[in-house]
């Protein structure tokens, strides 16, 4: 027991399915010796409710959520006579996966969903890599690692973080420093030791989103596709999830664009990973809006 997350040890049955699918990765279960809390990572928790939603004997308590008031069994219909609320109340960010490759006839229906997103105008902007090739997402990884590593020497360096914040603007250099820095901190160590991907979760495939930088609107366009593609993902039985770490870390580096084949001139600014999702989760989250005004 902590003051932020708990576990009742008298339901709890060891299942260790709360520290698998953690994104910060918490918890470690130390065979029958119980699950017990990384006390430097706990701070990271963003109270996403993914260890809760999954626990089946709601032993899994993170401070702020209850099981009553905040989640829903998903063997309840919320509006049965609606399939499309059913859809999205069911999505979950995916970060575990089966050692099963997607099939391409899969990958390409998500690309066709994403071709109904709206785009704000047109011409359309955005432009996709499908990484269907699992052992290409695995070469990657050390690069991926290697940018976020000089990311958080260079952040403890005055003059390059004076550097990086003329580079990329306040509010993303806020990001980096309140955000990504302390996330890479804690996790660097176990993705150097090759013991934890927390960066591209293991994932078969992957698809990346990129743009001719100098387009206008490209960003939001982006965002509205890759929604559209990991609803579609869901609806086909597959899982995953946006990855924000992904393009910067792409961005970054040479070796990736050139191995993604990211074009000269394009932006990489949205990630997806996709798979078989490994784990059934038991409930929903029901989550409220900051705020609600009706005029
Ligand atoms: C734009 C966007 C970027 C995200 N980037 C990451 C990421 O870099 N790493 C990660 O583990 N999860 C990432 N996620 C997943 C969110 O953390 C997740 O959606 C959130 O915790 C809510 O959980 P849910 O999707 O299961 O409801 C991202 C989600 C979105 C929408």
């Amino acid at each position: 027991m902590n003051d932020t997350n708990s576990i009742n040890q008298e339901t709890c049955k060891l299942c260790g399915l709360c520290a698998e699918v953690c994104p910060m990765k918490i918890m470690i279960k130390k065979g029958a010796g119980g699950i017990s809390f990384r006390q430097d990572r706990l701070p990271l928790c963003m109270k996403c409710g993914q260890s809760m939603a999954i626990c089946p004997t709601q032993s899994f308590i993170v401070k702020g959520l209850s099981y009553a008031k905040d989640f829903f069994e998903m063997s309840d219909p919320i509006a049965p006579d609606i399939v499309f609320f059913n859809l999205i109340a069911t999505r979950r960010a995916i970060r575990n996966f089966k050692d099963r490759p997607v099939p391409k006839e899969l990958l390409e229906k998500i690309v066709q969903a994403m071709t109904f997103a709206p785009p704000g105008f047109t011409p359309i902007k955005t432009e996709i890599t499908v990484i269907q090739d699992t052992e290409i997402i695995r070469k990657a990884l050390p690069y991926m690692i290697k940018v976020y590593d000089g990311l958080v020497k260079a952040m403890n360096n005055p003059i390059a973080r004076l550097f990086i914040r003329q580079n990329v603007g306040s509010a993303k250099y806020k990001t980096i420093k309140n955000h990504v820095v302390p996330l890479m901190k804690s996790r660097l160590p176990e993705l150097k030791l090759g013991v934890e991907d927390t960066i591209t979760r293991y994932a078969p495939a992957m698809i990346l989103f990129h743009a001719d930088r100098n387009e206008e609107n490209h960003e939001t366009d982006i965002h509205i596709a890759l929604t559209y593609g990991f609803l579609a993902a869901h609806v086909l039985g597959l899982g995953g999830s946006a990855m924000d770490l992904i393009p910067p870390a792409i961005q970054n580096n040479r070796e990736l664009k050139r191995m993604f084949s990211i074009p000269e001139g394009n932006m990489v600014v949205g990630s997806m990973i996709l798979g078989y999702p490994k784990y059934r989760y038991q409930r929903g989250i029901k989550r409220e809006l900051k705020s609600v005004s009706w005029i």
